[in-house]
């Protein structure tokens, strides 16, 4: 499998609070990734930096690369408008335009000079269309788009999203801002457009019932790193992480017959990164060494397509 996007030893910093360390990451084409982790890990910050959206922040500091193909996304000169074009973004809060559900489509190939209005026309339909929403707003596409419903909104930035035939789509947090019985219908549509499009997703979701029906991969972020990355089933059945075994432990077993513990891990999450040198878990893991409070361990495969960033897994762990 090819990967459409990879990240190496990115670090980011917001002035001088640093937000991800050292991430190294590769994103499979035509696959969907899921990134999930505590509040304030840097899912959000990460996935920003695949198209540059850090760019509009005063003070971010970015060291190592970020590659879509062979493209080095940071490279000066870079047309940035194209990039977002490749690599379009739905964010958790729906953010149509304040003007007609027209225009919300239309808007982006004017900006390229389309003119003609039957072109434009059969844009507008056809994404709408493959947003499932045309049915609902093909009478009223003169209308404002901020007088639609949260799921209708959030269904047309996804159009609005998909007119452009980016290559990535980036999601973050895409429905958890909706109904939940809209949200059902909002994640069929992504898997149906994955498979009609051929389209690489990077997905963000608190959700672990979302990432497992969505994802393909999965990467668990902590604290600024990626700290397990595998097939969405694998997680799910052996997971080696610690906290990735806490965070799955939470979950509610299946059956009320079925017992099941939930590991807690004690204290909080330490933030921001600061100047802590270890292992981004050594405060709170139950199995931390010396070793894990001098070093910081790095994402190692264990099998086939599981890497882990975890002493436990270290042949040299007895150092
Ligand atoms: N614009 C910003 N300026 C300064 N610090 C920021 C900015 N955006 C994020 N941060 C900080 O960077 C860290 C990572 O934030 P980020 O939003 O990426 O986390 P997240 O994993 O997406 O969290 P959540 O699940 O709550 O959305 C946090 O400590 C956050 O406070
Ligand atoms: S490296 Fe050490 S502290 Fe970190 S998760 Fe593994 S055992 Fe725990
Ligand atoms: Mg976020």
């Amino acid at each position: 499998m090819s990967s459409i996007v990879t990240a190496k030893d990115l670090c980011l910093w917001y002035g001088t609070a640093q937000a991800l360390n050292n991430i190294n990451i590769e994103i499979p084409e035509k696959n969907i990734t899921a990134f999930i982790g505590p509040s304030g890990c840097g899912k959000s910050t990460f996935l920003k930096t695949l198209n540059r959206m850090n760019d509009l922040i005063p003070g971010v500091k970015i060291t190592g690369e970020v590659r879509y193909g062979e493209q080095d996304v940071y490279a000066s000169g870079l047309d940035v408008n194209l990039l977002r074009k490749e690599i379009g973004m739905v964010f958790q809060k729906p953010n149509p335009f304040p003007m007609s559900i027209y225009d919300n489509i239309a808007y982006g190939p004017r900006t390229h000079g389309v003119r003609n209005k039957a072109k434009l026309d059969d844009i507008v339909e056809r994404s709408l269309r493959g947003a499932a929403i045309w049915d609902e707003v093909k009478d009223r596409l003169k209308k404002n788009a901020l007088g639609l419903s949260g799921g209708q909104q959030q269904r047309l930035c996804i159009a609005r999203a998909l007119e452009v035939m980016p290559e990535v789509l980036i999601c973050d947090e895409p429905v958890s801002a909706l109904d939940v019985s809209i949200q059902a219908q909002v994640l069929n549509l992504f898997g149906k457009l994955q498979k009609e499009f051929g389209l690489t997703y990077v997905f963000i979701s608190h959700d672990l019932s979302v990432i497992r029906h969505i994802s393909d991969r999965i990467a668990i972020m902590y604290l600024g790193q990626v700290v397990e990355l595998c097939g969405a089933e694998g997680i799910y059945d052996s997971p080696l992480h610690p906290y990735t075994q806490a965070l799955l432990s939470a979950i509610p077993p299946a059956s009320p017959f079925e017992k099941k513990k939930a590991i807690e891990l004690p204290g909080d999450i330490p933030s921001p990164i600061g100047d802590q040198v270890g292992c981004p878990l050594a405060s709170r893991c139950p199995h931390c060494t010396d070793r894990c409070r001098r070093e910081c361990p790095q994402l190692t495969e264990q099998t086939d397509g599981h890497q882990v960033a975890c002493f436990l897994y270290d042949k040299e762990r007895a150092r």
